[in-house]
């Protein structure tokens, strides 16, 4: 398991540095994005926290504001406009220096019996908000010659399964749009992640999309459950490795090589 993260795994200069950074974290205002924020900032002088619960934010910008600067931007990622007026303010408030695509949703049940415009908004999110920031975000990273980006995937990346293709298909875009950008921008110094963590202690269950498909997590033995601190922590300590699939947990590692392995298996 990779060590869990660490002010000690920097030296003072790196820090001194990396507290000037700006990061951008999108979904903040809840579970594993706000602990991010949480985290960096340690490392950051500025976030960008992108939601759509502006109460929220406001609560983070409260907890957080007298380590790092908080600037909270209500947004509904799914919607072109708001992605656009996002990438506004990250020109504006910029450069951004960490990327977190975070946001995310469910809507789980079978393919014909959910609502189309709730299946495409997973999309929309995961994919279409994750490419706007991104491409806003590159050249500025580029010119600079060093930058990180982590990309909020999902052990379903891994396993196609029924009643949750059109989420497991978005994050398994993420893990391969995640391992060809990093080969494309490596020698500028950019690190790109795709963080896959399985079950997560967050607002995500609590959500109508997944208990709506009658999801309950006492379905789900106690042991498989992270604290999305822990998941933050590896996902942040596993940047030094250089490995861009980060599977948070032994067990999470386990089942992905599982399912990719019976994958291989049917191609013979
Ligand atoms: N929890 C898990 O078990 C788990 C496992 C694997 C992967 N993940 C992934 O981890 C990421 C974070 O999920 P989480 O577990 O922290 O869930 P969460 O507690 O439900 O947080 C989701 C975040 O996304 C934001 N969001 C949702 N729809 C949005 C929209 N249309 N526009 C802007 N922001 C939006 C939410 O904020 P507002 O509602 O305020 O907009 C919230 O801040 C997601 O990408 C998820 O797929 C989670």
């Amino acid at each position: 398991m990779p060590p869990v993260y660490s002010l000690r795994n920097f030296s003072l200069s790196d820090h001194m540095e990396a507290s000037k950074d700006t990061a951008l974290v999108t979904g903040a205002s809840a579970g594993i994005g706000a602990e991010f924020c949480r985290q960096l900032a340690e490392r950051c002088g500025r976030i960008i926290a992108v939601a759509r619960r502006g109460e929220r934010l406001d609560e983070l910008k409260a907890e957080l504001g007298h380590a790092v600067e908080i600037h909270p931007v209500v947004a509904d990622l799914t919607v072109a406009a708001d992605r656009e007026r996002v990438v506004r303010t990250m020109e504006e408030l910029g450069p951004v220096d960490f990327l977190v695509n975070n946001a995310g949703l469910g809507t789980f049940g079978e393919f014909n019996e959910t609502e189309l415009p709730a299946q495409q908004r997973q999309v929309d999110l995961h994919i279409t908000a994750t490419l706007a920031l991104t491409h806003a975000t590159l050249p500025g990273m580029i010119e600079r010659g060093r930058g990180t980006i982590i990309n909020l995937s999902s052990t379903a990346a891994f396993s196609g399964k029924p009643r949750a293709m059109v989420y497991c298909g978005s994050k398994a875009f993420l893990n391969l749009f995640s391992r060809g950008l990093q080969a494309e921008v490596a020698e500028h110094g950019i690190k790109v992640q795709s963080l896959c963590p399985g079950f997560t202690c967050s607002e995500f269950h609590d959500r109508e999309g997944v208990t709506r498909a009658g999801f309950r997590r006492d379905q789900v033995p106690e042991e498989m459950w992270m604290e999305a601190s822990e998941v933050v922590a590896q996902s942040l300590a596993a940047l030094d490795g250089g490995q861009v699939t980060v599977l948070t947990g032994d067990h999470n590692r386990e089942a992905a090589r599982a399912d990719l392995l019976a994958q291989a298996d049917e191609l013979s």
